[in-house]
């Protein structure tokens, strides 16, 4: 499958930089509801995810813009991007020097995506193709959440793994436009950008992405 799922990512998605963020270069599509369409029958699975990984998400783009101004919040440092996708955040990472990076993505062609877009951008990301909310955090500095509260399920197991994360001292940085499971009073803002992504996802062309803190780290550094 690894192999296959690397081929229809080089099918169905092409190599170009993000827009707006010109310095990442991501395998990207168009049309969400035709590649979907794609997945289903390439899958047989008409219950498919969505192709997240074909498309640089909000949430995402705002970690990536923080990330660009300040890379010491990960230069030097393990890092483990949640919830991978594309890659994106992974790549900026790994772009803003961080030590060791790991993307971590259910997908099987979001793991082929992110390994490819990795390659692309000359930048070396591990890949964990599995579910880790049942595990314990992993042993690293920083996990950056792109984009994780569009859905109920996935936010409700999403906060006390990033909780257990914080306890054990790792920092954790968020990424969001606004989403509905946003559990906004677990977090402090740190940043706001304007963001360019695609009607085919959002209502609009461009969005207010921000970055956040959880609450206990900020409080620490007195924000
Ligand atoms: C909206 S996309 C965000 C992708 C990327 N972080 C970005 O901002 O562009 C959400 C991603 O979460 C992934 N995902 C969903 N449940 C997950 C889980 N339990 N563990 C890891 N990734 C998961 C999906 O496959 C999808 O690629």
């Amino acid at each position: 499958m690894a192999r296959s799922a690397r081929a229809f990512v080089l099918r169905h998605a092409s190599l170009r930089p993000v827009p707006g963020l010109e310095e990442v270069r991501l395998h990207l599509a168009d049309e969400v509801l035709p590649l979907w369409h794609a997945v289903q029958v390439e899958t047989d699975d008409t219950e498919a995810a969505l192709p997240y990984w074909a498309f640089a998400w909000a949430g995402g783009l705002a970690l990536c813009h923080y990330l660009q101004e300040h890379p010491e919040a990960v230069a030097g440092g393990r890092v483990f991007d949640l919830a991978s996708g594309s890659g994106l955040c992974a790549i900026a990472a790994a772009q803003a020097g961080a030590g060791a990076v790991t993307g971590a993505d259910i997908d099987t062609f979001a793991a082929a995506a992110i390994e490819l877009n990795a390659r692309a951008n000359g930048q070396r990301v591990t890949v964990v193709r599995r579910d880790v909310l049942d595990e314990l955090p992993p042993e690293v500095d920083v996990i950056l959440a792109g984009d994780c509260w569009y859905d109920a399920a996935l936010a409700r197991r999403v906060l006390p793994w990033l909780k257990a994360a914080r306890r054990r001292g790792i920092d954790v940085l968020v990424g969001d436009p606004g989403r509905r499971y946003l559990p906004t009073t677990e977090l402090i803002e740190l940043a706001c950008y304007d963001v360019r992504t695609t009607t085919e996802l959002e209502d609009l062309e461009r969005k207010q992405g921000r970055v956040y803190a959880m609450r206990d780290r900020a409080a620490r550094v007195g924000a």
